[in-house]
């Protein structure tokens, strides 16, 4: 049996809270938050798109998002800016420990990206930092429509990686996105990169948590 690993993209290899820095020019020291509640609308939004039926690329979402927490702040957001904000979120910088924990597994799982996000959006976040090189292959939602945590998502995701009869393990700092991977049969590692985060308890446990992407080669042996 192939232990196939499922990399979710924003939050687990590359930085959503990234953008906080670029929005200092826009929202001084409120950057922090409306980095963050642009983050969490996002997420929101994709959730809700999901459930109404109403797909939109994720990139949709991002932009609606960023209009929410700026309006919700009382920013102004003229169209250039949003246009450069939206460009800067294709180059979001990769967590220090992505690009090594990816190497250290190469050669010995096959490796695949799997995201909300298009595309042409993995292609170029994956790329800017040199993590695009590493995958057998990216699965996007795009490809049906939805979003996680969708099963249906998650279902595809067995299908796209060819792990249909083989374990597929996605691994994700999102606990959202475990449990609902979780909960369509495949196998999550959380990746609790803030000892604060709190796992949601609702009886849908991880396989594995690791503080880390540099602990995940070891948590693998044990699954
Ligand atoms: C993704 C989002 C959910 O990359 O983080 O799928």
């Amino acid at each position: 049996m192939t232990l196939r690993l499922a990399f979710d993209v924003y939050g687990t290899l590359v930085d959503p809270m990234g953008m906080a820095e670029l929005l200092e020019q826009d929202a001084g020291e409120s950057a922090e938050a409306v980095s963050a509640l642009w983050r969490e609308k996002q997420l929101e939004f994709s959730f809700r798109k999901g459930l109404m039926r109403v797909y939109e690329d994720f990139g949709v979402c991002t932009r609606q998002a960023l209009r929410y927490a700026m309006a919700t702040h009382q920013l102004p957001l003229a169209e250039d800016r949003e246009d450069e904000l939206m460009a800067a979120y294709l180059s979001l910088p990769a967590f220090d420990d992505a690009l090594p924990a990816l190497k250290a597994l190469k050669g010995n799982y096959p490796l695949f990206a799997f995201s909300n996000g298009s595309y042409p959006a993995l292609e170029k976040v994956l790329g800017h930092n040199n993590l695009l090189d590493q995958f057998e292959g990216l699965v996007s939602v795009d490809d049906i429509k939805s979003f996680k945590p969708d099963p249906a998502v998650y279902t595809y995701a067995r299908r796209a990686t060819g792990a249909w009869d083989e374990p597929l393990c996605l691994v994700s700092s999102n606990a959202w996105d475990v449990i609902g991977a979780r909960a369509a049969g495949l196998k999550a590692v959380w990746v609790q990169r803030d000892i604060n985060k709190v796992f949601e308890d609702w009886g849908i446990e991880a396989s594995a948590v690791i503080n880390s992407l540099s602990e995940l080669p070891e948590a693998l042996k044990h699954l």
